[in-house]
């Protein structure tokens, strides 16, 4: 039910000395904009045309990161053979999975088919790492409303929890080999920019998105004991009436036009995994974080100027509910933006708070920030100096 299996409490015990928690820090002022040792370059960006045929829109992001892709799934075949070292798991992910892309909706499967065809990469092992993003996602995500009435939405996506720990570097394996396969994707039809989101190349779902001038999304894991691993069984096994989580986001960045509509999509369709969904409108008032079980929606959490609540922010916790404590993420965030205040917030002051450890810790791959009137999305390379929270 926790977050944290009791595999990490090993984990923790294996980390060495000086790798031990708490490692909060004071806010951070003046971090943007991005430098010294946290900061270890921008995302670069591409344009995936949407007039293409599914099967041909990836060619130049995976033509240009087909080495790094490589290199890290070769990393999660490595963790698999050593969780099950029969090699089962991989004979399942080379021989079943292919069939299992057959079943996904248009155009999910159809892209995957491409990207396995540009990289040489088996298309199961393809599946598989699109898999992967429904399950090891803990971040922190906020929406905050300054005070004239502009949204700002700003998010770490830390990714590659359990996914070998690496004593000697002090760094999740799987995490660092993320970092060079980041991407910011520009969708367009007709020529037109329609959305962009920053993605990992491969990736066909979306964790963070922005449609310019109309709303943007983030997506937070959220931990359940009915969770994504029983809502993938149940694909496998042939019930398939749920959507994927993250096809879910794509689907809303592509076709919805207000944020009241996406909005709707994000409250009421059925998911294979439980989520949190952070988004942000073009107006005052509009920004809210939707905390869902796989069925249903428990909670929509809203921005209530008038009530003080300027911004929402979510971790991986339900919010009525405390943090696991050695996981806390949510505190500190929470601090540093009471402490910015409402006047002095901004893109940069948000960079401050999400630079700040442990909101910032070695599973932190990149920094995403938006603004919904100004069209923009930035996205920064991360790195946690030790002393550093694991995650
Ligand atoms: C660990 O760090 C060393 C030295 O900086 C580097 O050569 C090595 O590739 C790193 N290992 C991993 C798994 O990143
Ligand atoms: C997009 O622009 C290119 C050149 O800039 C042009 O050749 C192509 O026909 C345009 N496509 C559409 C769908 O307008
Ligand atoms: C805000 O979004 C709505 C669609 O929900 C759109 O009609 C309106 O033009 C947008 N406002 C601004 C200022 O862009
Ligand atoms: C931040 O401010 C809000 C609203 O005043 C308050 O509910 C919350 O407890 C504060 N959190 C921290 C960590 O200071
Ligand atoms: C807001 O920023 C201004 C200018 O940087 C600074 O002088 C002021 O103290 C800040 N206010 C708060 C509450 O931090």
């Amino acid at each position: 039910m926790k977050a944290l299996p009791p595999c990490v409490f090993l984990l923790l015990a294996l980390a060495s000395a000086q790798d031990l928690p708490p490692f909060t820090e004071d806010c951070r002022t003046g971090t943007y904009p991005p430098n010294g040792p946290t900061f270890l370059g921008k995302v670069p960006w591409f344009t995936i045309n949407l007039d293409l045929p599914p099967q041909e829109r990836w060619s130049q992001v995976i033509g240009s990161k087909k080495q790094e892709l490589f290199t890290l799934l070769q990393a999660i075949k490595d963790l698999a053979n050593a969780f099950v070292p029969s090699g089962k798991l991989v004979k399942f992910v080379d021989e079943d999975l292919p069939l299992l892309v057959a079943t996904l909706p248009y155009p999910f499967g159809e892209e995957m088919k491409g990207i396995a065809d540009v990289s040489g990469i088996p298309l199961g092992e393809i599946a598989l790492y699109n898999i992967f993003y429904e399950v090891f996602t803990v971040c922190t995500s906020i929406v905050a409303e300054d005070k004239t009435g502009k949204l700002l939405h700003a998010r770490n996506l830390d990714f590659g929890i359990f996914l070998g720990w690496d004593i000697t570097n002090s760094s999740w394996t799987i995490s660092e080999l993320l970092k060079p396969v980041a991407v910011n994707l520009d969708f367009q039809r007709n020529n037109k920019s329609i959305f962009f989101s920053t993605n990992f190349a491969g990736y066909v779902g979306m964790i963070t998105g922005i449609r310019p001038g109309i709303f943007t999304l983030t997506m937070n894991e959220r931990y359940s004991l009915d969770g994504g691993f029983v809502g993938i069984l149940e694909w496998i096994i042939g019930k398939r009436d749920d959507i994927w989580m993250s096809f879910l986001t794509r689907s809303v960045l592509e076709n919805s036009t207000s944020y009241g509509d996406a909005k709707n999509q994000l409250v009421k369709t059925k998911l294979l995994a439980p989520a949190y969904f952070i988004l942000g409108g073009n107006q005052s008032g509009e920004g809210c974080v939707i905390t869902r079980a796989r069925a249903s929606c428990l909670d929509v959490w809203e921005l209530d100027i008038k009530q003080g609540r300027w911004y929402v922010l979510e971790t991986n916790y339900d919010r009525w509910k405390a943090p696991l404590f050695i996981d806390d993420r949510r505190t500190p965030a929470m601090k540093c933006m009471n402490r910015t205040t409402q006047e002095n917030i901004s893109l940069k002051t948000m960079y401050d708070v999400l630079t700040t450890k442990p909101v910032l810790n070695k599973l932190t791959t990149y920094t995403a920030l938006m603004s919904v009137s100004d069209g923009t999305l930035e996205a920064y390379l991360r790195n946690c100096p030790n002393p550093c929270m694991p995650w």
